[in-house]
């Protein structure tokens, strides 16, 4: 349903923070699905623009949202997700922000999901809620190597682990931690899950992009393995607001 592309490229750390601002923070990444298209009047664009206003109501409240509008063949299956430190007001600017973007870059795909460092945004003419979405996956991490590559390879994959465990048991499926490194550093992480997906299907979700750390960060400073289902992120700073 959709692209089958796992992405990747490269995070500059330094840069793609400081520019953020307020107002529309930058896109992580999209991808348009060429599964199925629409063409000017379909029925299926006013059930996309309905459920893209629901779901701008719907996710801020409680950072999660899920909808679907309109009747087979033209139904519009949608979700919106805030990261779980997110405030209400954040949540709908980045959620407007994202369901009117994802519309300018896939104008006529029928599918689509954007991700920025504060919500997610899909939909689809498919159901898809409730399975992991193995398709829509990319990379980031900082292009700066750790010293002790091993032992910081291992922190990183032991605090994410603990932090899926604790995503997966709590309601919002949203965990942070910190743990220490050598000297007076620390590592921080976050786990995150759609609360479509049981929490069963969070843990395993979550373990299978953690099983990725070695190809998408290994001996780097920070890095993210970012689904249309879960998603980690680990730094060498805090990077949530507490
Ligand atoms: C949808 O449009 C894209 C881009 O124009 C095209 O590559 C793709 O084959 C189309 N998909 C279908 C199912 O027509
Ligand atoms: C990190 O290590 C890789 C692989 O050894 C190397 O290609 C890259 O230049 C290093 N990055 C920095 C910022 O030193």
């Amino acid at each position: 349903m959709f692209s089958s592309r796992v992405a990747s490229f490269v995070y500059l750390l330094a840069l793609a923070f400081l520019v953020q601002t307020a107002f529309g923070a930058d896109t992580l990444f999209h991808f348009c699905s060429n599964s199925a298209n629409f063409s000017a009047y379909d029925p299926y664009e006013a059930n996309l623009k309905e459920l893209t206003g629901y779901l701008s109501i719907q996710a801020p409240p409680k950072g999660f949202g899920l909808g679907s509008i309109g009747q087979k063949p033209n139904q519009a299956y949608g979700l919106a997700l805030c990261r779980g430190d997110v405030s209400t007001p954040d949540c709908k600017t980045c959620v407007v922000e994202a369901g009117s973007e994802i519309r300018k870059r896939c104008p006529y795909n029928k599918g689509a999901i954007i991700w920025y460092d504060n919500c997610l945004f899909k939909y689809s003419n498919m159901e898809f809620f409730g399975q992991i979405d193995n398709r829509n996956r990319f990379y980031m991490w900082n292009l700066n190597n750790v010293s002790e590559p091993q032992s910081f390879n291992a922190k990183t994959k032991e605090l994410l682990s603990e932090l899926a465990n604790q995503a997966y048991s709590n309601p919002k499926m949203y965990a942070v931690g910190e743990a220490e490194l050598y000297g007076s550093n620390k590592l921080y992480g976050l786990t995150q899950c759609t609360r479509d997906l049981s929490s069963t299907e969070c843990k395993k979700c979550l373990d299978g992009i953690i099983e990725e750390l070695p190809t998408c960060c290994d001996g780097k400073e920070g890095g993210r393995v970012v689904g249309g289902s879960c998603n980690f992120r680990y730094e060498i700073y805090p990077f949530v607001n507490a």
